[in-house]
């Protein structure tokens, strides 16, 4: 095997050659002709003229190919109290009569389906049936409200919407049912049919005799086969939040995405096909996506889907419980989770009931791990700890320690070295690069790798605008950064209005679009405030109205209620303070950039533009009076 060094040269050198040999480790129904090809719009797709289907290569490839009787997805529900796993036939004949039911409710290549679903095996199903056919799935991650479904049915126009009865969060059912319903009712685009999963924990109160049943469609006696697809042709699309209200719907391509998993699975997990692989995340999230669902079977690995949180269900021993249990080599989860396990059990005590021989390497990403919990990690599990940064957009890492190479020196802070083919640059305001050591914006030259995304759907206009137009020649990724003299990155934080809550990105944009829409509310500002356990937690200030009386109290209940059921309980919204006025710049734009500063106490320069400098000693006594702040959090971070 090459080293990291000649592999990273040469995929640079010779991208396609590069790839085109990558791709010679996935089974293609017809091998592809070309690396990279540009259409007329100017944007870039990978291996036209292949035929594949990712499904065939997650599942019949295996099967084919002496891992029928492996285990390839086990499920462990704590909240259920439920374990049981499906070997890589069963799970290809489950997959194979859910899409001979879905071919027979009308889905066809090139349809869409959203699937607002649990973390179930039928969720997984699901997905793989969507691809076996060529129908391109949409996940709604299930702690989204109803008006953000209904954004996503209006932009992705499904014919079917799958679904189930509900969610358990630790003990709290979440029942889907009026979520579904008001979502249908808002959206614009009208769905035909709607799938139901009936969960034996949360049976359905409303039984909309509209409803198929997930029965129904599972047990069709007609198995379908997989559809011969291209590269290009979409495999699924994932809306992520961006800088306006509206998301992004982030397209992924077939053959790309296939072989970059593939690629990665060795060479930044570790994993070879019959190792156990586990992403403690949520199908809802790319991470889900990619590394529960598509590259551990892909790789012939076997994946776990957890339905459960890493404390309280039933206690923080729950992770090592999984990993000991289950042998499990390779570990992926957001820093977030084990700050929240660490914060139970700070001396790591739970840990020794659960030895684990066979973990090699646990992965991060998400948001930065700061160094203390990284540390306390290292210490308890005696594994290295790899933080590793990527995005929606990408669909797998683009900096990494990666260990199929074996491992470089641990540097804390570090999101690792540049994965080969991906060319990052760190970018001053004029688009130069800067000296190493120095903060800019992280751009990775254009075109991108395999898998990450051609467009966004229906929008090449909002790809270009969004990603290439702010430096030309490169994609913009919307963090800042910067790279040390040996290589290694270091990532600092998002330079839009992108926030990242326990793992999970969200929109500031969106959720003051709903702030602003309280009667009251004459003017509003939501800024990510660092926090110890979330990393970040939105908070709002708002100017009322003149003549307004609410009690600060009842607007913070009003507006709380309001996030919650618009954007959902997974924005974390529990902050809001009234302020005199906002600080802005001349222009009338408000510097939202520098409350966040003062918020999390760094230092910043006084911007020549700004109207009234007295605002933000204002706005820094009230985030003082109210507490606000990593000056308040008791344990910062
Ligand atoms: N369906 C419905 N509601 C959900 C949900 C889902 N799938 N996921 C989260 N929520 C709700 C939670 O119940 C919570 O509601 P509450 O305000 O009534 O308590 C709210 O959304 C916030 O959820 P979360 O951010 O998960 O906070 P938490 O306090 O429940 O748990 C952690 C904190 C750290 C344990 C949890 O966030 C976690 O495990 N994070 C890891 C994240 C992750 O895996 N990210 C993927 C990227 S790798
Ligand atoms: P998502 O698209 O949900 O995967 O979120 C991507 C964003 O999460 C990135 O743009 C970063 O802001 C952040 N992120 C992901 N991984 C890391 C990491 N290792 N360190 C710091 N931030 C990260």
């Amino acid at each position: 095997m090459n080293t990291y060094l000649e592999d990273y040269t040469q995929s640079l050198q010779d991208t396609e050659k590069f790839w085109l040999q990558e791709a010679e480790k996935i089974d293609w129904f017809e091998r592809p002709e070309r690396g990279l090809v540009q259409h007329e719009n100017g944007l870039f797709t990978w291996f036209d003229g292949g035929k594949m289907n990712t499904s065939y290569l997650a599942l019949d490839y295996q099967v084919e190919n002496g891992r029928a009787d492996q285990q390839a997805l086990i499920y462990d529900s704590p909240v259920t109290q439920t374990q049981y796993s499906l070997t890589y036939r069963q799970l290809r004949d489950k997959v194979a009569h859910f899409a001979g039911g879905l071919k027979k409710l009308g889905l066809r290549k090139g349809d869409t389906a959203i699937i607002y679903m649990p973390m179930v095996p039928e969720a997984a199903v699901a997905i793989l049936a969507c691809a076996r056919l060529g129908v391109i799935h949409s996940v709604v991650f299930g702690g989204f409200a109803a008006h953000e479904l209904a954004i996503r049915i209006d932009d992705a126009e499904p014919k079917v919407l799958l679904t189930a009865s509900g969610g358990i969060e630790v003990s709290r059912k979440v029942r889907y049912e009026p979520i579904v319903e008001a979502a249908l009712e808002e959206a614009n685009h009208k769905v035909n049919t709607v799938v139901m999963l009936e969960r034996p924990h949360i049976p359905l109160e409303q039984k909309n005799q509209n409803y198929i049943s997930w029965k129904e469609v599972s047990e069709c006696p007609e198995a379908a086969t997989y559809e011969i697809l291209d590269a290009t042709d979409p495999l699924y699309i994932l809306y992520t939040s961006g800088t306006t209200g509206k998301p992004k719907g982030i397209v992924r391509d077939n053959g790309g995405h296939a072989v970059a998993l593939k690629y990665s699975m060795k060479t930044i997990y570790g994993v070879d096909p019959g190792d156990v692989y586990w992403a403690a995340s949520d199908i809802g999230w790319v991470v889900g996506h990619s590394y529960i669902i598509y590259g551990p079977l892909i790789q012939g690995c076997t994946s776990i889907m957890f339905e459960g949180k890493p404390i309280k269900t039933p206690d923080p021993s729950t992770f090592w419980r999984i990993m000991s249990q289950y042998k499990v080599k390779s570990f992926f989860t957001a820093p977030t989770a084990f700050r929240a396990i660490r914060k139970e059990d700070p001396t790591g005590s739970f840990k020794a009931a659960y030895p684990t021989p066979e973990l090699r390497y646990i992965f991060l990403a998400g948001e930065r791990c700061d160094v203390s919990t990284l540390n306390w990690l290292r210490e308890l599990t005696q594994v290295p700890v790899l933080d590793h940064w990527w995005q929606t957009e990408s669909g797998w890492p683009m900096m990494a320690n990666m260990a199929g190479y074996g491992l470089f020196p641990i540097k804390e802070g570090s999101a690792g070295k540049r994965v080969p083919s991906f060319d990052i640059r760190i970018l001053d305001e004029e688009g130069n690069e800067v000296p190493h050591g120095e903060e800019g914006s992280v751009a990775i030259k254009y075109p991108l790798p395999p898998s990450c995304l051609p467009t966004l759907w229906k929008n090449d206009q909002r790809f270009k605008d969004s990603y290439l137009s702010r430096y030309p020649g490169y994609y913009l990724a919307g963090d800042g950064g910067y790279r040390d003299e040996e290589g290694y990155f270091y990532i600092t934080g998002r330079i839009d209005d992108v926030i990242n809550v326990a793992g999970h990105r969200l929109s500031t944009s969106e959720m003051e679009e709903v702030v602003a829409s309280h009667w009251g509310v004459a003017e509003c500002a939501v800024i990510g405030v660092a926090n110890s356990l979330k990393g970040q937690i939105p908070v709002a200030f708002v100017v009322l109205k003149e003549g307004t009386s609410i009690s600060s109290e009842d607007l913070e209940k009003e507006l709380i209620l309001m996030v919650r059921n618009t954007v959902g309980a997974v924005a974390s919204f529990k902050r809001v303070s009234v302020a005199k006025r906002l600080p802005k710049t001349r222009s009338g734009k408000i510097l939202r950039k520098i409350m966040r500063y003062i918020a999390d106490g760094k230092s910043f320069n006084m911007p020549s533009t700004i109207e009234d400098p007295v605002v933000l000693d204002e706005i820094r006594e009230n985030m003082h009076i109210n507490k606000i702040g990593i000056a308040f959090d008791p344990t910062g971070l």
